[in-house]
């Protein structure tokens, strides 16, 4: 559920029209639902009440500061993959003991940067990650918390590019030799053992997937326990998907008792990592209608928010829905919504039937919170957007939009071309 909603046929997010802020801030804008946000993570937080456990946010999911700090605020940990989003967390207040490290390319420096940040553990993808990470903490006489990142081997049913629970993935140790590895970081002096970890993909709509991991995490934790290897914490990862166009993926709710039955008898505190489920659905993509035109029969809707803004159609052929911000009388038609960059695949939507749309007007582009303004870019030297997050009646503007002078920061001609 959000708060998202037409009142005499104008778009509004909680107690603002959607143009109004579109007025104040020019498009093309991200728009966030404080109130969406917050129901989300409480709706995802609370269906685990039973149980112990931390809800790690997914920082790759949208790394905003303003938005970490709502989650962070509810008691959020948090799951990052970089230096970078470690920087990140931490500026917004995040509680370091709270947080998880995953990521297959751990650099050196970023682990030392980890070790000194005294994070709650890293979630190891390789046998020459855990002797590196075993080596740096040596180094800074420190001792790491760690579980490997086990992959279980389990069809996800998703997007093959946000698959990553399957063996011929990239992503973590195959679930074959993790006791053997287990085995190995036992002994090493630098490293200690917390927990299990699993990350099987993204946009998940079915329970069973989970579910499969989550008994082979339960076989292995039983295999590590009678070797009296003890795991304080099981990692279940992210990815229970959302409805973009007609998904029907599980509740949280449901989602949360079909783990939860199987895991009473297991005494661990349970670390969950969502994202898209918390922040997809309460962030939209506002755009203006910059030209139509028809070329061989097909109509073209040219917007303002382009591949740069908005990745995932191009990526993943991904689909979001196209919303006017304001309803009119008027047919729909068969059209392709695409942005002004200089590739074919700078599509929002393709032969989609919407309604007529003209120029000048404002869409929404719905459920872009999650993996949105995270992965754009400035590609085409397009600045890139600014991000506003209402509250009730009132709106904030959580990142400006870049100007020019930012696209060329950091760039330099050398002496030899003056
Ligand atoms: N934990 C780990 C280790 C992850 O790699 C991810 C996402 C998550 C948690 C959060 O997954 P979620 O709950 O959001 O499904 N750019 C793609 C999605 C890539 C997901 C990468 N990993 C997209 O736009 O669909």
């Amino acid at each position: 559920m959000n708060y998202f909603h037409y009142v005499d046929n104008k778009l509004w997010c909680e107690n603002i029209p959607v143009a109004e802020v579109a007025k104040a801030v020019g498009t093309p804008f991200y728009l966030y639902s404080h109130r969406t946000l917050e129901r989300h993570f409480k709706v995802f937080d609370s269906a685990f009440d039973d149980i112990p456990h931390i809800i790690c946010f997914s920082a790759k999911a949208n790394s905003n500061a303003a938005i970490l700090k709502i989650f962070i605020n509810e008691g959020s940990g948090m799951d990052i993959v970089s230096g970078g989003e470690l920087y990140r967390v931490l500026k917004a207040g995040a509680d370091s003991r709270k947080i998880v490290y995953s990521g297959v390319g751990k650099r050196e420096e970023e682990i030392r940067y980890a070790l000194e940040s005294d994070i709650l553990m890293f979630n190891v993808e390789s046998s020459q990650e855990l002797e590196v990470i075993n080596a740096c903490a040596g180094k800074m006489d420190r001792v790491a918390r760690i579980s490997l990142r086990v992959n279980p081997d389990v069809d996800p049913m998703t997007h093959p590019h946000i698959s990553t629970g399957m063996k011929e993935n990239k992503f973590g140790i195959n679930i074959e030799k993790s006791l053997d590895e287990y085995r190995h970081a036992r002994k090493l002096d630098h490293i200690e053992i917390i927990g299990v970890d699993c990350h099987i993909g993204s946009q998940i709509t079915e329970i069973s997937p989970f579910i499969d991991a989550l008994d082979r995490l339960k076989e292995l934790i039983s295999s590590l326990r009678n070797e009296g290897i003890s795991i304080k914490y099981l990692d279940l990862g992210g990815g229970l998907g959302i409805t973009y166009d007609n998904e029907t993926p599980p509740h949280p709710q449901d989602y949360a008792k079909a783990i939860m039955d199987r895991i009473r008898d297991i005494d661990c505190t349970f670390i969950f990592e969502p994202g898209r489920v918390i922040v997809g659905n309460a962030g939209i993509l506002i755009s203006e209608v910059l030209y139509t035109k028809t070329n061989a029969d097909k109509r073209f809707v040219v917007v303002d928010a382009g591949m740069n803004d908005l990745a995932r159609p191009s990526l993943y052929d991904s689909y979001h829905k196209i919303q006017p911000v304001e309803l009119k009388e008027r047919a729909d038609i068969l059209s392709d919504v695409v942005g002004p960059i200089c590739e074919s695949s700078d599509y929002i939507a393709r032969g989609r039937v919407i309604p007529e749309l003209e120029r000048g007007e404002l869409i929404a582009v719905m459920s872009a919170g999650a993996y949105g303004f995270s992965m754009s870019s400035n590609y085409n030297s397009r600045p890139r957007s600014p991000e506003v997050l209402v509250r009730g009646g009132e709106f904030y503007v959580i990142r400006s939009g870049e100007n020019q002078a930012d696209l060329t920061r950091g760039e330099n001609i050398p002496d030899f071309l003056q």
